[in-house]
């Protein structure tokens, strides 16, 4: 069964020329590209997407850099795209990731960790609509 993720790829990400890298992963293992923009994020926006961290000490810090330069957003599609996206992006930390994975090779911290996929299903739908609302 198809389904769809949203992916970001994220300000440090579109900075160091990493668009092509984390296009060609998503593309090599077989996902489908369904939408795509680049954008330059407003904090109403980030806090909506980031909704789910509010409370936690780094949501502020999250805001300024996921609004600080334009990042990347795609609609990702194919069978297990949530999980499939997931585990080419590697673990949130970059460190403990796996070399191999977009944070494995790519960063060391993390905040600034390059790309983003929803989580779950239910986190998909509403990112999507949030990022993309007339689309799907
Ligand atoms: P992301 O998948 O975009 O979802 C939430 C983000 O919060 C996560 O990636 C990290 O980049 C960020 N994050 C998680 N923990 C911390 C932290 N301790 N300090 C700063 N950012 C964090």
């Amino acid at each position: 069964m198809s389904e769809r993720t949203l992916v970001l790829i994220k300000p440090d990400g579109v900075k160091r020329g990493l668009i092509g890298d984390v296009i060609a992963r998503i593309e090599r293992k077989g996902l489908k590209i369904a939408a795509m923009e680049l954008r330059h994020l407003d904090a109403e926006t980030a806090k909506a997407h980031y909704a789910e961290h509010a409370e936690r000490p780094f949501f502020g810090e999250l805001v300024e850099f996921i609004t600080s330069a334009p990042l990347v957003a795609l609609v990702v599609e194919g069978p297990r795209a949530i999980e499939a996206f997931r585990s080419l992006a590697g673990l949130t930390d970059p460190v403990k990731s796996a070399p191999g994975t977009i944070r494995g090779d790519h960063a060391l911290e993390i905040g600034e960790n390059v790309v983003h996929g929803s989580d779950s299903p239910e986190s998909a739908a509403r990112e999507i609509k949030i990022f993309f609302p007339d689309r799907f």
